[in-house]
């Protein structure tokens, strides 16, 4: 049997309506917003925005998003047709099982797990960072740093890390919540969302009284700047270069389709869930860098702003308004706390669905009998991101999920055009414009910044996805449901 062997669509279709046994249908369009929002805001607005703006692109840094923006559209445009026509809880993982067959369905499902499984464990990581910021910025004394930190970490006295208890902790916080139920889950969702969007409003509203304009000339970084030496760091170059530092602040939007079996109306609210998700974002996201690159000058945070940047930001030029610094902060914790939740929920959804095939063993895809919640997948990820998040320093981890992410953009772009082709009368929602044109261009970005994403990256993945191959040959393709006739 060929290995791309391809599921059919109707049985997917059956798969994903059989919801008297399966997960829950309680999401509507608003939940759905608000669950990509909650995925998308997080590090790599509070933190990536002030690297970009000092590593390569300036002020211009706001470009740099516009940038990242339309190459994540590309994407979200193929991924709202997909979710919309094939509403079921594996997301890119389901749709190349039913276009490209499955081996590069395996192939994608095993990228997701760097994007959700190590994305979930880089932010926990974060929140520890910056809950210990928090409770030094009350007057309160931080947790010790050998609880707080990785055994492979050693602080400038010499005392070295032995487990990250507050990463630990906020995982076990979020699974149980998770297991819970989807809707509690979507509720808690939807409380820190607001809590974190109306804090950026209340940064651009208050912040643009002290944009200083001098700081926006010259709007890129001029190539005469001391210690820049790379195309990718200054001037025009540099915009592009920031685009793919800020590209991570996007990442999320697709975890929208994961919940996709979990819907009232997924054809309806899938294409309202993903792209009204990003569109919001961007916008956002466009304001609040070009009022943090105005109250300060882009080369401070390269020194003295580095860390906490925004609250660097408000505590030097904004005076009287410290407790916004403060705000900021927890914004930060509360915006992690939903990045992690969403991206929890997705990696239990694309193994849910991994295990209805067969191609990982059924524990993955057991529901809770009250809850109707996969728990004994949460439970399983729990360990399996914990000794991520407990044990190995934070930055190993967030360029891999970078990979993972524009991985499945890319193969997500290529199956809305391979099913355009053998697929033209299938039922589509929701259509994705100028086919091919507009999966072609979402290729062509996305494969750029897997690029430009660093040798390191590129072969630290290589490991993962080889390992991936071993398991599928060694168990996978013999236990495929696929494969079996079932
Ligand atoms: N977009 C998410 C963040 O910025 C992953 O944290």
């Amino acid at each position: 049997m060929s290995l791309f062997i391809k599921k059919p669509l109707e049985q997917l279709l059956t798969q994903a309506g059989d919801s008297d046994k399966g997960l829950k249908r309680s999401l509507g369009a608003g939940n759905l917003i608000a669950l990509g929002i909650g995925a998308i805001i997080g590090a790599g607005l509070f933190v990536r925005t002030a690297e970009a703006a000092a590593e390569a692109a300036g002020p211009a840094v706001v470009i740099s998003f516009v940038i990242a923006a339309i190459g994540c559209a590309f994407a979200g445009l193929c991924y709202a047709e997909f979710a919309s026509m094939i509403p079921i809880a594996g997301s890119a993982y389901a749709y190349a099982y039913v276009t490209m067959g499955e081996f590069t369905a395996w192939i994608i499902g095993w990228a997701l797990v760097l994007e959700y499984a190590l994305a979930s464990a880089t932010v926990s990581i974060a929140w520890s960072e910056y809950l210990n910021n928090l409770l030094v910025s009350v007057g309160g004394s931080a947790i010790p740093y050998e609880w707080s930190h990785s055994p492979f970490e050693t602080a400038m006295d010499g005392t070295r890390g032995i487990v990250n208890f507050p990463a630990l902790f906020i995982l076990i916080v979020l699974t149980l919540i998770l297991i819970k139920g989807t809707k509690e889950s979507a509720n808690l969702n939807a409380i820190i969302v607001f809590v974190k969007v109306t804090i950026v409003l209340v940064f651009i509203a208050l912040g643009w009284g002290f944009i200083n304009e001098a700081n926006y000339t010259p709007f890129t970084i001029p190539e005469s700047t001391p210690g820049h030496d790379n195309w990718r760091e200054f001037g025009w170059g540099g915009v592009l270069g920031g685009a793919s530092i800020v590209f991570f602040a996007f990442i999320g939007f697709d975890a929208v389709s994961t919940a996709a079996q979990e819907a009232k109306n997924p054809k309806r609210d899938m294409p309202i869930g993903i792209l009204g998700s990003l569109v919001i974002c961007t916008i956002l996201y466009v304001l609040f860098s070009h009022v943090l690159t105005g109250i300060a000058h882009w080369s401070e945070f390269k020194t003295a702003g580095k860390e906490a940047s925004v609250a660097y930001a408000i505590q030097t030029y904004m005076p009287g308004y410290e407790w916004l610094a403060t705000l900021i902060t927890i914004a930060i914790l509360a915006g992690f706390s939903s990045v992690i939740l969403v991206m929890l929920m997705g990696q239990s959804r694309v193994f849910y669905s991994m295990s209805k095939d067969g191609l990982v063993p059924k524990v993955f895809s057991e529901l809770h009998p009250k809850y109707r919640t996969p728990f004994k997948s949460n439970w399983l990820l729990l360990v399996f991101v914990g000794l991520f998040a407990g044990f190995v320093p934070g930055s190993i981890a967030g360029d891999l999920t970078s990979f993972g992410t524009l991985f499945a953009f890319v193969l997500v772009c290529l199956g809305i055009w391979v099913m355009r082709v053998k697929n033209p009368d299938a039922p589509r929602p929701f259509k994705t414009p100028l086919v091919p044109l507009v999966p072609i261009l979402g290729i062509l970005v996305c494969s750029a910044m897997i690029f430009s994403l660093g040798l390191e990256t590129l072969v630290s993945a290589g490991v993962w996805m080889a390992a991936g191959l071993i398991i599928y040959f060694a168990y996978s393709k013999n236990n495929s449901n696929l494969r079996k006739g079932n």
